[in-house]
C-alpha cells in the first residue's frame, strides 16, 4: 500500500513527468528495449530515490522492463508530492511525503526494505543498510552518493557488506554530466534567478576547480565574465591556468571578484579576512555539498547589521560595504534553482537502469564489496545520449584494432 501525501495531486505529477520525460531520451530508449526484452520480469526493485519527475522516469523504465518497483525517499523534503501521487495512481508502491518527520520517514524507508527488494537502488545507503539490518541482503544494489559509498565502504571493510554494489556515483557519465554539466549550468542558475544579475563583465572567482569547479568556470566563462580561479592542488591550478582563466590565492581574489562561488568541500574558504577585502555589493555563493564553505558565522561577527533584501539574498553590512549572501550558504543549485536538469538525471538514471540489469544478470558471480560502474555500460550510455543528439561517430576498423592492442609494433 502506498503512503503518499494526496492522491488528489496525481493529474498535476504526470503533467510535471511528461515535462521531464520530454528531456530524457536516453531513458526512453531503453524503456522501449527493456519492454521487448523484459531483462527485470519478477525482478523486485527497491529504490530509495528523491521522489521527483525524473527518478519517476526512472521508474516508468524499470516496470517497462518488467520489474515490480517500491520507492521511498533519502530525504524528507526531496519528495514532489504532486510526483508520488502518479506514481502510485499508477501502482507503484511510493512512501514519500514531503516534509515528514524523521520518524514517519525512516518507517517509510523500512516500509520498502519489508518488501524484500532483490536489487536497491539507494541515494545514500538507508535502503541497503536497512535490509541488511533485517537479515535480508538484497542481490544487488546502486549507490548515487559519496556519503552512502562512505557507509558501504565501511561496511565492506567490517567484513559485513553482503551483496556487490555498484558505485554510480564514481562512473565518468556523473562526473562529465551531472558534476560538470548539471552542477555548471545550475549553480550559475540559481544565482542569476537569486539576484537577476548580469554576468557578462563581471568578474566571477570560483574557488575550486574540480569537476563541478571547472563547469561553474566554462559556463560563466561562456556568459561573458571574467573568471578567476583559485585552487589549493598545484595540478588542478595549472590545469585552470592552461584552460586560460587567471589563478591567485583567494585572499588576492577577495579584492577582485563581483561574484564568489565556492565548491570545494573543504570548510571556511572564504572568511572575515576576505570580507574585509571584498567590494561593495559582492555576492557570495556555495556551490559544495555542505554549507560550512562560506564561514557564514564569520560573517555576522564582522558585520555591522544584515537584513533579507530579496528572497534568498541575506545583506551583510561590513564596514561601509555590502556583502550579499545567498541561500545562507546552502548549496545554490538547489536553494535557488532546480538542481540538475532532466536530461542531466536521464544519463545518470540510464546507467543505474543498466546497472540493475547487469547486477541481475551478474547474481552470484560478483565479489560482495563496493565495484566500479563497467565501462561498457557507460559506453552504452553515451552512445545512446549521442544517438539521441543525432551524432554520428567513426568505429576503428579491425586494422586500427588489432594495432591498438599489439604490443609489437616495430614487428607488424
Ligand atoms: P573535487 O574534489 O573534484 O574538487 C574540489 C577542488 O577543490 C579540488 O581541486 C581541491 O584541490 C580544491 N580545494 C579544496 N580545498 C580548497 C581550498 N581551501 N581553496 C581552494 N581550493 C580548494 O570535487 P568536486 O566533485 O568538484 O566537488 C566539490 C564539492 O561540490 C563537493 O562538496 C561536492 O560534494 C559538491 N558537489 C555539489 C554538487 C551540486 O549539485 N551542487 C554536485 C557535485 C558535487
Amino acid at each position: 500500500m502506498a503512503d503518499i501525501a494526496d492522491p488528489k495531486l496525481a493529474a498535476a505529477g504526470e503533467a510535471r513527468i511528461e515535462w521531464a520525460d520530454a528531456q530524457m531520451p536516453v531513458l526512453r530508449s531503453l524503456g522501449e528495449r527493456f519492454a521487448g526484452e523484459r531483462p527485470l520480469a519478477g525482478v523486485k526493485v527497491g529504490a530509495c530515490l528523491h521522489v521527483t519527475s525524473e527518478t519517476a522516469n526512472l521508474v516508468r523504465t524499470l516496470r517497462a522492463g518488467g520489474a515490480e518497483v517500491a520507492l521511498c525517499a533519502p530525504n524528507p523534503l526531496s519528495t514532489q508530492d504532486d510526483v508520488a501521487a502518479a506514481l502510485a495512481d499508477d501502482g507503484v508502491e511510493v512512501h514519500a511525503i514531503r516534509g515528514e518527520d524523521m520518524d514517519a520517514w525512516a518507517a517509510h524507508v523500512v516500509a520498502v526494505a519489508a518488501g524484500e527488494p532483490q536489487i536497491t537502488l539507494d541515494d545514500g545507503a538507508d535502503l541497503v543498510i536497512a535490509l541488511h539490518a533485517q537479515g535480508k541482503p538484497p542481490r544487488g544494489g546502486t549507490e548515487e552518493t559519496t556519503t552512502g559509498l562512505v557507509r558501504l565502504r565501511r561496511l565492506e571493510a567490517d567484513g559485513q557488506l553482503q551483496c556487490p554494489i555498484i558505485a554510480a556515483n564514481e562512473a565518468f557519465t556523473e562526473r562529465a554530466f551531472n558534476d560538470r554539466h548539471g552542477t555548471g549550468q545550475s549553480a550559475l542558475d540559481g544565482i542569476v534567478r537569486a539576484t537577476n544579475l548580469l554576468l557578462a563583465g563581471r568578474t566571477l572567482v570560483v574557488i575550486g576547480y574540480g569537476w563541478t569547479g571547472q563547469g561553474i568556470a566554462l559556463r560563466a566563462k561562456g556568459l561573458g565574465a571574467q573568471v578567476v580561479v583559485c585552487e589549493v592542488d598545484p595540478l588542478r591550478a595549472l590545469e585552470a591556468r592552461m584552460d586560460g582563466f587567471e589563478v591567485m590565492p583567494a585572499l588576492k581574489a577577495a579584492e577582485r571578484g563581483d561574484v564568489f562561488v565556492t565548491v570545494t568541500g573543504a570548510q571556511d574558504v572564504l572568511g572575515p579576512a576576505h570580507f574585509e577585502r571584498m567590494k561593495d555589493g559582492a555576492v557570495l555563493a556555495n556551490a559544495g555539498h555542505f554549507d560550512v564553505e562560506i564561514d557564514v558565522r564569520g560573517l555576522a561577527a564582522v558585520a555591522s547589521a544584515h537584513r533579507e533584501v530579496r528572497p534568498l539574498v541575506e545583506q551583510y553590512v561590513v564596514g561601509e560595504r555590502r556583502l550579499n549572501l545567498l541561500a545562507q550558504g546552502r548549496l545554490v543549485n538547489l536553494s535557488a534553482a532546480e538542481g540538475h536538469p532532466a536530461a542531466v538525471m536521464d544519463v545518470s538514471f540510464a546507467l543505474l537502469a543498466l546497472s540493475a540489469v547487469y547486477l541481475v544478470r551478474s547474481a552470484g558471480e560478483l565479489d560482495q564489496r563496493v565495484h566500479q560502474v563497467p565501462l561498457t555500460l557507460e559506453r552504452e550510455v553515451a552512445r545512446l545520449k549521442l544517438d539521441s543528439l543525432g551524432v554520428e561517430i567513426d568505429e576503428l576498423t579491425p586494422e586500427q584494432a588489432r594495432y591498438l592492442s599489439s604490443w609489437d609494433r616495430l614487428g607488424r
